[in-house]
């Protein structure tokens, strides 16, 4: 097999001329090449880095860190973290959760990463180009870019992604080439889809095609923000990178010669849907994973417009700058008695130290909820209209 060839200036990067973090970067995404056949690095034009929260990095993500500390390259945003700095919550958390979490957070501030904290940095922060080389970590946001966008991203972790951002580049191989973007599995969905059955359509396919890029018919209504509720069931089940909708998605042209065929009706949608969600009333309604978009907020302000609140709490989840410049409906929605919180999400805040019992609307939560490490919560998944009903008098 041919290998990876560095070009001179990597190679000095390599050799450790200019310094250890470089070197070891360099080294990470040579390995990395190596594995997936790459035959050269490659230019990119922004990186995106998970594993912000110290509930998931812990302290030997701070130690890698300092190991590998350097300046970023280029445009480079981070994912949520374990709370909302600005405004605290959503849940309390200890004096040494918190120091440790901001000593990541100025870490990564002071390597000149954007103050993003969003898994959905694509509004607003770092919004990427069709045909753009980035090297990119966060499941959703993968899937996203690369099958809304067009962009060309493979399935960094956070480190390899860090080490993308400082060196600039990205091994060429898998996802940054046409033939690793060829749908191989053709979905064929019969049941008219709505955000929540998006959401269970990618739980349902995750853990059945593991890898298989799919190309989804039969849904060429499809809105961009029910494509983001599958992107983060399915990727949140799967390490699938990408997939294609018929009709709607810019490369739904690219397909394997002989894929293999899958037929997902009402009953696979709603068998999915009634296993995952008890019917007992939760102590929290959790919205917004992934963050949520203006649009979105727009539109939970207006079915709370006037309303008066009971029951569980409801927290929303975005990202700061879709919080500033979607004032007005943080205004209907905080009136009513929900909150609306950035920099964080359910997922990666220490839900456990106030709730045992979660209500979402979104696959991806609902997969990693229950899990002991994440949420350890129940979990009730249903459409926001049902999720509602628990909190509107
Ligand atoms: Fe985003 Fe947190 Fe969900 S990072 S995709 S809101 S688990």
């Amino acid at each position: 097999m041919k290998r990876l060839q560095l070009t001179r200036e990597e190679e000095e990067i390599f050799d450790g001329k200019q310094g250890e973090a470089l070197s070891m970067a360099i080294r990470l995404l040579y390995s990395l090449g190596e594995l997936g056949g790459a035959d050269k690095l490659i230019s990119i034009k922004s990186a995106h880095i998970s594993g912000v929260s110290y509930k998931n990095v812990g302290e030997g993500g701070i130690q890698f860190l300092k190991k590998m500390f350097h300046k970023v390259s280029v445009p480079t945003s981070l994912n949520p973290l374990g709370f909302d700095i600005e405004n605290g919550g959503p849940v309390t958390i200890d004096e040494n959760f918190h120091k440790k979490q901001m000593e990541i957070v100025e870490l990564y501030q002071k390597m000149g990463v954007m103050d993003s904290f969003t898994c959905t940095p694509y509004y607003y922060y770092n919004e990427p180009s069709f045909g753009d080389h980035i090297s990119w970590a966060e499941s959703s946001a993968i899937i996203y870019v690369n099958s809304l966008i067009g962009a060309r991203t493979n399935r960094e972790s956070g480190p390899s992604a860090l080490a993308s951002a400082i060196i600039g580049k990205t091994p060429n191989h898998g996802l940054h080439k046409d033939e690793g973007r060829k749908a191989t599995v053709v979905v064929n969905v019969s049941e008219p889809l709505d955000y929540t059955k998006f959401a269970a359509l990618g739980l349902y396919l995750g853990p059945k095609l593991n890898k298989s890029i799919p190309l989804v018919k039969g849904q060429e209504k499809a809105k961009g923000i029910e494509l983001k509720a599958f992107s983060a069931a399915l990727s949140a089940t799967s390490s699938i990178p990408m997939f294609h909708v018929d009709r709607v998605t810019r490369e739904s042209g690219l397909l394997a010669d002989s894929p293999e065929t899958i037929d997902v009706g009402k009953e696979e949608i709603e068998e999915t849907i009634e296993k995952n969600s008890t019917k007992e009333e939760p102590e929290l309604i959790a919205i917004g994973c992934p963050h949520l978009s203006s649009e979105e907020l727009d539109y939970i302000a207006h079915l709370l417009n006037g309303k008066k609140k009971v029951g569980p709490d409801l927290f929303l989840f975005t990202s700061r700058e879709v919080k500033a410049n979607s004032s007005e409906a943080v205004r209907i929605i905080e009136n009513f008695g929900g909150k609306v919180f950035s920099d964080t999400c359910m997922v990666v805040s220490p839900l456990s130290n106030k709730y045992n019992s979660t209500g979402t609307n979104s696959g991806k939560a609902t997969f990693y909820l229950p899990l002991k490490g994440y949420g350890n919560q129940k979990v009730a998944f249903m459409g926001i209209m049902d999720l509602l009903k628990w909190v509107i008098a």
